[in-house]
């Protein structure tokens, strides 16, 4: 079968590196070429506009930022391409945006690509079913001191999902100070903490009366998203327009073990 040909952007940066590292011995996907706002040698064809792309792709895999999000869905959608969204930070109206191209093209959008975080999305949501209202939850996220956007994405993935099983009542508080009053019971507080060199902690707390249960994942390097994102593309490849996430790479890759 032919190798899955990802359109790497953000190719010159950490994540980028990683990619190109693990694809070096992946026998079903290669990179054919990057887009980078900063272009330098990488060793394949690197563009600063999806524009002056001359080589054929089938997968656009994104870790860049959420700037030019437009002309990579545009691009994926001209070019009938799949496009893994892992770039985090998206604004509402970005959302709203890739909600419209789901009708055209396939989009795989996930704020973490690991499979323990998304085992602990579950395990949260869960634990929120049993728990209800009468534990708190608060969730902190750790990560490096370059990271951009706060709170991370996957802690807001996070609390999204607890807050499906309270039907969106909870109300998501990010940070506190001053004289803040007690906490109300439709909160979930979240709180980032930057430093060094930290790739991504997340911790998810369920305080209760006397007990205290805590949901964490730590990732040890970034290549876990990277390797997450390989198997997104090959995942994508040919899929129909829509929106897809973990979850449905893992219900296929499942079935075709059990096969
Ligand atoms: N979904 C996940 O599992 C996951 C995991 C890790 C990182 N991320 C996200 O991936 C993104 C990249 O992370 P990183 O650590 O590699 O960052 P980085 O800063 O090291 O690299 C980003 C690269 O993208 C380039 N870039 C920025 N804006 C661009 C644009 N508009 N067009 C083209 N290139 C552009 C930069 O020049 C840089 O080379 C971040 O949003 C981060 O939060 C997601």
């Amino acid at each position: 079968m032919r190798k899955t040909r990802i359109i790497l952007c953000g190719a010159c940066g950490k994540m980028g590196g990683n990619v190109l590292s693990l694809l070096q011995d992946d026998a079903e996907a290669v990179a054919v070429c990057g887009v980078d706002l900063y272009p330098r040698e990488i060793g394949i064809p690197v563009y600063t506009s999806f524009a002056d792309i001359r080589e054929e792709g089938d997968v656009i895999v994104d870790f860049s930022s959420p700037v030019g999000l437009s002309e990579r869905l545009e691009y994926a959608k001209a070019h009938k391409l799949g496009i893994v969204l892992a770039s985090t930070g998206f604004s509402a109206d970005d959302l709203n945006l890739i909600d419209e191209y789901a009708s055209s093209v396939a989009i795989f959008k996930t704020a973490n690509l690991s499979l323990g975080v998304n085992l602990m999305q579950a395990l949260c949501k869960a634990a929120a079913q049993v728990l209800g209202d009468n534990f708190d939850v608060e969730i902190i996220e750790r990560h490096h001191n370059l990271k951009k956007d706060a709170p991370s994405g996957t802690a807001l993935m996070l609390a999204n999902s607890i807050n499906e099983v309270f039907e969106g009542q909870k109300k998501f508080v990010n940070g506190r100070e001053g004289i803040v009053g007690a906490r109300t019971k439709n909160e979930i507080g979240i709180h980032a903490v930057r430093g060094g060199t930290i790739v991504g902690e997340h911790e998810v707390m369920f305080a209760g009366e006397d007990e205290i249960i805590t949901i964490s994942h730590s990732a040890r390097s970034k290549r876990v998203f990277a390797a997450g994102a390989i198997r997104a593309a090959k995942f994508l490849k040919a899929k129909e327009a829509g929106m897809y996430e973990m979850k449905h790479l893992l219900a296929e890759e499942n079935t075709q073990e059990n096969m």
